[in-house]
């Protein structure tokens, strides 16, 4: 999970592009958008005003992944244990989230994006689950890129519900269990109908997974950004897609041209 020799850094990226540009982009990228509170901490701002600059590189990084070509980018917004933070940061977050679907949704619409909420709207407020509801229902018929928001989101949590979910089909004598297989699994997660991610980025430096889609991953490639979120900008973005076009995907099996 370290980023390879020789590997750019964020805004030098610019001898990236004929590469990248020469190979297909991967189909789904996940990002865990990470160090919103460092940033902000450097620069002796408070921890909102990272978050608030983080909701633009947002905006950015849906731009890359439209013009690279991506049809799924999921970002990984408020995990399952991020109720573990003060209770002034979570309500910011709330407020930037609500924010952000108002201010952006009909702009997502316009660039035919559609958009897609993955983690447990149970425990979310009525107006945030509400506004979650809206922006999927609104952009459904889309068929530009597919926007997924990973929010009150942990994989734990989602396989445990779909543990939940198949259990109770066999309870009710609609499933066998020795018919339970893996696209049953994948069918009953939050992510049903969306393909594994290729390449996950996570940036800030750190080298660990914070519960982020725990099934899909499975052989997923990890690219680790050093720079934190709010600097995360379209360099930086064909700089993780460089470093994913130079690994060698073998799924078990061995590299294309061996044996
Ligand atoms: C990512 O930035 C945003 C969320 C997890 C919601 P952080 O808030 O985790 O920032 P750091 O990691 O403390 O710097
Ligand atoms: C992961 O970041 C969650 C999101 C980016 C939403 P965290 O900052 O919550 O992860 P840890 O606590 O460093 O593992
Ligand atoms: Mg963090």
């Amino acid at each position: 999970m370290v980023r390879s020799e020789g590997a750019r850094q964020i805004g030098d990226a610019a001898g990236a592009a004929p590469e990248g540009a020469a190979r297909p982009a991967p189909r789904h990228v996940a990002i865990i958008m990470d160090g919103n509170g460092r940033w902000a901490a450097s620069r002796g701002l408070p921890r909102f005003e990272g978050h608030r600059r983080g909701v633009e590189a947002v905006r950015r990084a849906v731009r890359s992944a439209i013009t690279l070509g991506i049809h799924y980018l999921t970002i990984y917004s408020f995990s399952s244990e991020n109720w573990r933070r003060p209770p002034s940061e979570i309500s910011e977050l709330m407020g930037l989230l609500k924010l952000f679907v108002r201010s952006d949704l009909a702009d997502l619409h316009a660039n035919n994006v559609r958009v897609r909420v993955i983690g447990d709207r149970a425990d979310l407020s009525g107006d945030i689950a509400g506004l979650l509801d809206e922006a999927e229902a609104r952009t459904r018929a889309n068929t530009g890129l597919t926007l997924v928001v990973a929010f009150n989101y942990g994989g734990r949590q989602e396989i445990l519900r779909a543990v939940r979910r198949i259990a109770a089909a066999v309870a009710e004598g609609r499933l066998r269990p020795e018919e339970i297989d893996l696209p049953t699994i994948t069918e009953a997660l939050d992510t049903a109908g969306i393909p594994d991610p290729d390449l996950v980025i996570r940036t800030s430096g750190e080298h660990r997974l914070s519960n982020f889609l725990t099934w899909q991953t499975a052989y997923a490639e990890y690219v680790i950004e050093p720079g934190f979120w709010p600097d995360f900008d379209h360099a930086a973005f064909l700089a993780a897609l460089d470093e994913y076009h130079r690994r060698d995907r073998r799924f078990g099996g061995l590299s294309a041209g061996a044996g």
